[in-house]
C-alpha cells in the first residue's frame, strides 16, 4: 500500500510541476501594496479573452507604441491561435502601416519598406540614445517581456498605469517627471499613458481608464507569456493520463500479489 501511496504523491508532485505556477506573477511586490485584479488567466483553467487582447493590442498601437518597442513579436504572432484572433488579411494591413528597415540590397545600400507579416514589430526609435533625447532622458523599455519583469506582474504594470496621483505636498517633483505610487521612487518620467478615452474601441466597449489599463495588461501579458493555455492544457491532458495509469498499475498490483498471499 505504501508504493501506491509514494506512486500517488509522485504523480501529483508531477503534475504540479507540469502545470507550473507563474512565478513572476506569484511573486510579492516590494513597496506599496498592489490593488489585486482578477485576471482571465489566471487559475487551472484560465486562458486569454481574445476581445481583450485585440482591444489591448489597439491601445499598444495607439498609444504606447509611440514610446515603446515590442521586439520579440512578429506582426504573424496577431493571428496565432490563442491570441487576439486577426485574420491573416488583417495583419497584413497591421504590419504595412509601418516601415522597416532592410538589405543590403544588390547595389549594397540599406533600405526601407512597408512591414510584413513575417517582421517583428517595429520599432518607435532608431537606438536608446534616440529614446532617451525624446523623452527627457528616460529610456521607455522594451514591452515584451516586461509583465515578467517586474514583482507583482499584471498587478504591478496595471498599478502602475493606475498610479498617477496628486504628489504628496512636501515631495519635490524633478522637473519632467511625475508622482507614481507604485514606481521606485515614486518619480517616473512616463507621462500618465492611460486615461478615459484615450482610444475610441473597435468593438464598442467603453474606454474608462481601467478599462484601458486592464486591456493593455491583458495584451502584455499574452505578448510575455503566449503559451500558457497550450501549458493550461498540456497540464490537464498529463493529470488524466496519470489518473489513468495509477489506476492501471493499482490493477496490476493487485493481480500480482493475489498469488503471494
Ligand atoms: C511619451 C512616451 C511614452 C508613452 C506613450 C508610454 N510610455 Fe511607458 N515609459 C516611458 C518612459 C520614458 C519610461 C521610463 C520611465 C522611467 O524610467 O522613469 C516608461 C516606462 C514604462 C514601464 C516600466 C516601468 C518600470 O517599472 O520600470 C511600463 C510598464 C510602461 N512604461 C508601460 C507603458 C504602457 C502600457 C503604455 C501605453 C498604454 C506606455 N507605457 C506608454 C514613456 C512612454
Amino acid at each position: 500500500m505504501r508504493r501506491i501511496t509514494v506512486t500517488i504523491v509522485a504523480a501529483a508532485a508531477l503534475a504540479a510541476a507540469t502545470l507550473g505556477l507563474s512565478p513572476s506573477s506569484a511573486s510579492a511586490h516590494e513597496g506599496p501594496a498592489l490593488e489585486k485584479q482578477s485576471w482571465s488567466w489566471q487559475g487551472f483553467f484560465g486562458g486569454y479573452d481574445p476581445a481583450a487582447l485585440k482591444r489591448g493590442f489597439q491601445v499598444y498601437r495607439e498609444v504606447c507604441s509611440n514610446c515603446h518597442s515590442l521586439r520579440l513579436l512578429y506582426y504573424r504572432n496577431l493571428s496565432d491561435p490563442g491570441g487576439p484572433g486577426f485574420s491573416v488579411e488583417e495583419v497584413k494591413k497591421i504590419a504595412a502601416e509601418k516601415e522597416v528597415r532592410d538589405g543590403p540590397n544588390d547595389a549594397g545600400d540599406m533600405f526601407t519598406r512597408f512591414a510584413r507579416p513575417s517582421d517583428h514589430f517595429a520599432k518607435p526609435f532608431a537606438n536608446d540614445n534616440a529614446a532617451r533625447t525624446a523623452n527627457n532622458g528616460a529610456l521607455p523599455p522594451d514591452l515584451s517581456l516586461i509583465i515578467k519583469a517586474r514583482n507583482g506582474g499584471p498587478d504591478y504594470v496595471y498599478n502602475l498605469l493606475m498610479g498617477y496621483k496628486e504628489a504628496p505636498p512636501k515631495m519635490v517633483i524633478n522637473p519632467g517627471m511625475q508622482y507614481n505610487t507604485v514606481f521606485p521612487g515614486n518619480q517616473i518620467g512616463m507621462p500618465p499613458p492611460v486615461s478615459e478615452g484615450i482610444v475610441t474601441y473597435a468593438d464598442g466597449t467603453k474606454a474608462t481608464q481601467e478599462q484601458v489599463a486592464k486591456d493593455i495588461v491583458s495584451f502584455l501579458n499574452w505578448a510575455a507569456e503566449p503559451e500558457l493555455v497550450a501549458r493550461h492544457t498540456l497540464g490537464l491532458k498529463v493529470l488524466g493520463f496519470l489518473f489513468v495509469l495509477t489506476i492501471l498499475f493499482y490493477a496490476l498490483k493487485i493481480q500480482i500479489w493475489k498469488r503471494v498471499h
